[in-house]
C-alpha cells in the first residue's frame, strides 16, 4: 500500500475520540468471542421498561431460521427517542428544520417534539389505529414526518414509509402489501423550487380498484396548493391535532415486536417489505450512530438522506434521537438553488457531523470547488458517506473541499436489511484508505466466499456474507417469511448473503465492489433491473426488454435498457421518450432509463436465457472483452447490438 493513499488517524484525534484503535481491537474481539456478554452490556444504552435477561437466540440454518435479540425485554422506541431526554434536555433543540427556501426555518425542542408526537399518537388512536396495524407514510422532508413515525412507534403501530419520489402504482402495491387502513401525506412537497403532488399521487394510488383497505388519509398542509378532497376519507392533520390530548403513555412493546417495514428492491419480484423489530434495532442504531460518527453530546448532526430510505430511519430519526442529538433536517436538496447551498447550511447551523452520499459529492465536484470559496466549515468534525461505493477522486474532493483536510471520512457500508452500519471506519480508530469501507463494526462478522460457498481466507475477492447475526438485522419479509429465507440464506448455507461483492486487502480492509445480483444502484437508490423490465414490457409496443446498469459519472450507475419492439412498431425518438415517461409513471422518476437501445434481438442461450453479461459489457462500452459467445442461440445478435450501442464515452 502506498502512503499516498493512507490517511492515518492523528494522535490528537485518537486521544479525543470515544474509541481509539487499541480499544476498537479489544472491543471487536470481545464482541465476537463473547457476544452474549458484549451485548448484555451494550443493550443497556436503551431504556427498557422490563429488563432483558435473554440476549440472543439465532439460527442461520435455512431449514430452521430464527433471529431474536433481547427477546424477553420490553421497551418503546418513541420513549427512547423522547421521554427519557425530557429531564436533562427538554429545552435542547431536537430538530432544526430548514425549508427548501432557506428563509423558512423552524426549531423543535425535545419537549415540543414530545408533545407533538403524543398528540399525533392520540390522533392516530382516534382514527382507529391499533397496535400491530400498518400505517403508510408518504411525506415530504418536514418535522411532521418524524412526528408521524414516532407517533406510530408510540402506540405500537408499524410504519411503512414510502419515498416521495415513487409513483401512484408503487404506492398502491405497498399499501396493498401492508393492508394499511391509514395513509399520512401532505398536500404537496417542495424540492428544488418545485412542488411534488403528494396528495394527488395518493389519490391516484387509492383510485386503483385493488386498493380497498384504506379508510382514512391524514393530510398535512405544507404549501396550501390546490388538491382534491374526499370528505368521507380525507382529514387535515391540523384538525386532528387541534383536538388531541398531548398526553400519551408509550405502549410497552416486546423487543421483537415490529417497529417498521420499509420496501426495497431485489433481483426478482416486487419490492420486499423489510421488517425491523424494536429492541435490537434501537440498540444497534443508537450505538452505531454514537461510535461511527464519534457523536458527542450537544453536537449538531446533519444527515442529508430522505426519510423514505433506511438512512433516514436509522440515522436521521431513531439513532440520533435515541442519543439525544440535535439534528438538522433539510426539506430540499443540498445543491439547490446553487451548489453553494451545502456549505452555507453547514456554516449557518454550525454542523459538526455531516452524513451524505457519493452521488451528491460527485455532482458538487462537477460544478467546481469555486462554490465553496466563501465556505468556512470550521464546525465540521466528522463526515460520512453512504449508499454506494465512493470513488477515490470523490473521496479526495470531499476530504479536501468540504472537510478542509480536517475531518475524517467514514465510508459506511450497510443495507436496508442490516438496519444499521456494518462495515465502517471509526474516526479515532481507523486509518483511512479512500474507497474502502475498512473494518467491521462491533459484533459484525463479515466473510468472503467463492461462488461455491467456500470461505476465502486472507486477502482476496468474493461474495460478501455475514457469518453471524447482529442486533439490527431484519427479521423477515413482511407477510412472506419464506421469501426472507430464500433471498438471504439459501445462496450460501448458514450465512446471510448481502448481494454485494467485495475485496479484502492485506490489512483486512473491505472494498465493496458492487452488487453481484441483478440490482443496480442509481444515485444511491436501489432498483431491481427486473422491476424496470416488467414496467417496460407492460407497454403495449414492447415485446421484450433487458435492463442493466452502466458506469455513470454522477449517478454511479445509469440505467441502460435494451428494448425489442412488437412487429410493425417503428423505432422512433418519440417512442423512446414515451417509454422513458412510461417507466417514470409506473415506478417513479428514479427508475427512468438513461439510455434505451433498440434491440431487434437479445443475446440468449439455446434454452432462452438472456445472457446479461454481454449486455452489461456492451452498455459499459467494454466491447473489446466480450468473451465466448459460442453458446448463444444466435451469436450475430451481439454484433448488431455492438454496432448500435449508445454509450460510447
Ligand atoms: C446497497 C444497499 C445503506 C443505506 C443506503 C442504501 C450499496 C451502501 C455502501 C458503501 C459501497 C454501498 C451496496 C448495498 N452500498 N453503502 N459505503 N460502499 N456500497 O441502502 O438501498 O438497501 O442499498 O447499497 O451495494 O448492498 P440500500
Amino acid at each position: 500500500m502506498s502512503n499516498q493513499s493512507l490517511f492515518p488517524v492523528t494522535p490528537e484525534l485518537a486521544a479525543q475520540s470515544k474509541i481509539n484503535d487499541e480499544q476498537y481491537r479489544r472491543m471487536y474481539q470481545e464482541s465476537v468471542v463473547n457476544p452474549e456478554g458484549f451485548w448484555r452490556e451494550h443493550g443497556k444504552r436503551i431504556t427498557w421498561f422490563k429488563d432483558y435477561s435473554k440476549i440472543r437466540k439465532v439460527s442461520f440454518d435455512d431449514h430452521n431460521l430464527y433471529i431474536n435479540w433481547f427477546y424477553d425485554g420490553t421497551l418503546n422506541a418513541s420513549y427512547n427517542c423522547l421521554d427519557r431526554h425530557l429531564e436533562t434536555r427538554g429545552d435542547q433543540p431536537a430538530i432544526i428544520w430548514e425549508g427548501d427556501d432557506a428563509s423558512e426555518q423552524l426549531t423543535l425542542t425535545y419537549s415540543q417534539l414530545h408533545e407533538k408526537v403524543c398528540a399525533f399518537a392520540n390522533a392516530l388512536r382516534g382514527q382507529g389505529v391499533q397496535r400491530g396495524d400498518v400505517v403508510t407514510l408518504y411525506m415530504p422532508m418536514v418535522p411532521e414526518a418524524a412526528v408521524a413515525m414516532l407517533a406510530c412507534a408510540r402506540i405500537g403501530a408499524i410504519h411503512s414509509v414510502i419515498f416521495g419520489g415513487f409513483s401512484p402504482d408503487s404506492i398502491a402495491s405497498r399499501i396493498i402489501d401492508g393492508k394499511s387502513k391509514v395513509v399520512i401525506t401532505a398536500d404537496q412537497g417542495v424540492r428544488a423550487g418545485r412542488t411534488i403532488p403528494l396528495k394527488a399521487n395518493v389519490d391516484a394510488a387509492l383510485a386503483n380498484p385493488d386498493v380497498n383497505c384504506v379508510e382514512r388519509v391524514i393530510v398535512l398542509k405544507r404549501t396550501g396548493g390546490d388538491i382534491d378532497w374526499q370528505d368521507d376519507r380525507d382529514i387535515w392533520w391540523s384538525d386532528l391535532m387541534a383536538v388531541s390530548s398531548p398526553h400519551c403513555p408509550a405502549e410497552e412493546m416486546n423487543a421483537e415486536d415490529p417497529l417498521f417495514i420499509l420496501y426495497t428492491s431485489g433481483s426478482t419480484g416486487t419490492p420486499k417489505g423489510v421488517l425491523h423489530t424494536t429492541g435490537g434495532y434501537m440498540v444497534y442504531a443508537s450505538m452505531t450512530h454514537e461510535y461511527v460518527f464519534d457523536y458527542r453530546d450537544g453536537e449538531i448532526y446533519w444527515c442529508t438522506a430522505d426519510v423514505g430510505w433506511i438512512t433516514g430511519h436509522s440515522y436521521m430519526v431513531y439513532g440520533p434521537l435515541a442519543n439525544g442529538a440535535t439534528l438538522l433536517m433539510h426539506e430540499g436538496v443540498p445543491n439547490y438553488p446553487s451548489p453553494a447551498r451545502m456549505g452555507e447550511m453547514i456554516d449557518r447551523h454550525k454542523v459538526n457531523i455531516l452524513y451524505t452520499a457519493p452521488t451528491l459529492i460527485r455532482a458538487l465536484m462537477a460544478e467546481g470547488a469555486d462554490h465553496f470559496n466563501d465556505f468556512d466549515g470550521s464546525s465540521l468534525r466528522v463526515m460520512g458517506s453512504v449508499g454506494e461505493p465512493i470513488n477515490p477522486e470523490a473521496w479526495r474532493w470531499y476530504y479536501d473541499v468540504i472537510g478542509k483536510e480536517q475531518s475524517p471520512i467514514v465510508d459506511t457500508w450497510w443495507q436496508t436489511e442490516t438496519g444499521g452500519i456494518l462495515i465502517t471506519p471509526l474516526p479515532g480508530a481507523t486509518d483511512l484508505k479512500p474507497g474502502s469501507a475498512t473494518r467491521p463494526f462491533f459484533g459484525v462478522q463479515p466473510a468472503l466466499v467463492d461462488n461455491m460457498g467456500n470461505l476465502i481466507e486472507g486477502a482476496g475477492e468474493g461474495n460478501l456474507v455475514m457469518l453471524d447475526s447482529w442486533p439490527g438485522q431484519m427479521r423477515s419479509v413482511y407477510g412472506d417469511h419464506e421469501r426472507f429465507v430464500l433471498t438471504y440464506f439459501k445462496t450460501f448455507r448458514g450465512m446471510y448473503f448481502t448481494g454485494d461483492g467485495a475485496r479484502r486487502d492485506e490489512d483486512g480492509y473491505y472494498w465493496i465492489t458492487g452488487r453481484v445480483d441483478d440490482v443496480i444502484n442509481v444515485s444511491g437508490h436501489r432498483l431491481g433491473t427486473a422491476e424496470i423490465e416488467s414496467a417496460l414490457v407492460a407497454h403495449p409496443d414492447v415485446a421484450e426488454a433487458a435492463v442493466v446498469g452502466y458506469p455513470h459519472d454522477i449517478k454511479g450507475q445509469g440505467i441502460y435498457a435494451y428494448v425489442t419492439l412488437n412487429k410493425g412498431i417503428e423505432e422512433t425518438e418519440a417512442l423512446r421518450q414515451s417509454l422513458r415517461q412510461w417507466v417514470r409513471s409506473e415506478i417513479g422518476a428514479l427508475a427512468t432509463p438513461d439510455l434505451i437501445q433498440w434491440a431487434p434481438g437479445l443475446p440468449k442461450t439455446r434454452s432462452g436465457k438472456i445472457m446479461r453479461r454481454f449486455l452489461r459489457k456492451i452498455a459499459a462500452n467494454e466491447v473489446g472483452s466480450l468473451g465466448d459467445s459460442s453458446t448463444l442461440a444466435d451469436p450475430a445478435v451481439i454484433d448488431d447490438l455492438i454496432q448500435t450501442r449508445l454509450n460510447r464515452s
